[in-house]
C-alpha cells in the first residue's frame, strides 16, 4: 500500500518532503498531472471532472492507505468528492489562513495563491471563519506556478516578473503593514528565497507543508519498520525532459 501525493506540477514535492520525513516507512508515489497544468485558471466544473478521472484511475492502479492532494486549486475544490468516493483517509491542502490570522501583529495578512484559488467558496469561507478580525488581501497569481517550476528545473527565474506577481502582497496601512504572506500553492515554498529578496520589507512566509505532513501521520497507523522501497513518480503527460528526470532523482524518486 502506498500513500499518494498528487499536485498538477511538482510544487507538491514541497510537502512530499515534510511527509517522508515524518512517514519514512511508508511507500510514496508521486503524481504530477503534467497534461493539466496549470490548473489556476480552469473553470470549477471541468476541473472536478479532470481530477476525478485522474483519481480513480490512481485508486485502481496504486490501492492507496491515503492520498495527499498537495495542491491548493485542487483541494479547495475536490476533497468532498474525494471523501464521498473513497473511504481511505484524504488529506487536503488548503489556505493556511486560521494561523496566520493568529500570527499577524499588524492585522494585515495576504494570501498569494492561483486565480482559482482565490476565487473559491472554500477559501472566502476560511476568511470568514478564522480571519474576519484582521485585513485579508487575497492575490491570484497568473504565472508563480510556471515560474516556479522553471526556477526548481533551472535554477533561474525572471527577478522582475516574480515581483510583478507578488508586489500587490505588500500593504501598508497608515504603518500598518503586511505581515505575515500565506503560500497557498504548493510551488511557492520553492521561490521563498527569491521572494525574501524582493520583499519591500521583511515579513513571514507561511509554508503549510509541515502541518499537512504531521496531519497525514496523525491519520494513520506507523507501521514500525521502514520498508527499503524505492518511492516513485508519475507524470499524466509521459515521460519528462532530462532535466525533470534529474529533479526528481535529486528528491529520490524514480519516474515510472
Ligand atoms: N500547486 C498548485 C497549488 O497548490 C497549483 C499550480 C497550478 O496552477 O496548476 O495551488
Amino acid at each position: 500500500m502506498s500513500i499518494v501525493v498528487f499536485d498538477s506540477g511538482i510544487g507538491g514535492l514541497s510537502v512530499l518532503r515534510e511527509a517522508r520525513v515524518l512517514m519514512p516507512e511508508h511507500r510514496f508515489v508521486y503524481v504530477a498531472d503534467d497534461a493539466s497544468f496549470p490548473i489556476g485558471g480552469w473553470e470549477e466544473g471541468a476541473l472536478i471532472k479532470r481530477l476525478m478521472a485522474v483519481f480513480e484511475d490512481l485508486v485502481e492502479r496504486y490501492e492507496p492507505s491515503m492520498i495527499i492532494v498537495a495542491c491548493n486549486t485542487a483541494s479547495t475544490i475536490i476533497l468532498p468528492h474525494l471523501r464521498e468516493r473513497f473511504d481511505f483517509p484524504i488529506v487536503g491542502t488548503v489556505p493556511a489562513i486560521k494561523p496566520a490570522a493568529e500570527k499577524t501583529a499588524s492585522g494585515q495578512i495576504s494570501v498569494l495563491a492561483t486565480p482559482g484559488t482565490v476565487q473559491r467558496d472554500y477559501t472566502r469561507a476560511l476568511v470568514s471563519e478564522f480571519a474576519s478580525h484582521v485585513n485579508v488581501r487575497l492575490v491570484g497569481a497568473e504565472n508563480l506556478a510556471e515560474l516556479a517550476e522553471e526556477f526548481m528545473l533551472t535554477g533561474i527565474v525572471d527577478d522582475e516578473a516574480v515581483a510583478r506577481e507578488v508586489s500587490e502582497c505588500f500593504t501598508d496601512r497608515l504603518g500598518a503593514r503586511t505581515d505575515v504572506v500565506v503560500l497557498a500553492c504548493t510551488h511557492y515554498p520553492f521561490l521563498t528565497n527569491v521572494f525574501r529578496r524582493l520583499a519591500p520589507w521583511p515579513v513571514d512566509w507561511l509554508n503549510p507543508a509541515e502541518s499537512i505532513a504531521r496531519h497525514a501521520q496523525s491519520l494513520l497507523p506507523p507501521r514500525g519498520e521502514i520498508l527499503d522501497v524505492q518511492d516513485v513518480a508519475e507524470f499524466t503527460k509521459g515521460r519528462p525532459r532530462a532535466e525533470m528526470l534529474r529533479l526528481m532523482s535529486g528528491f529520490g524518486l524514480k519516474v515510472v
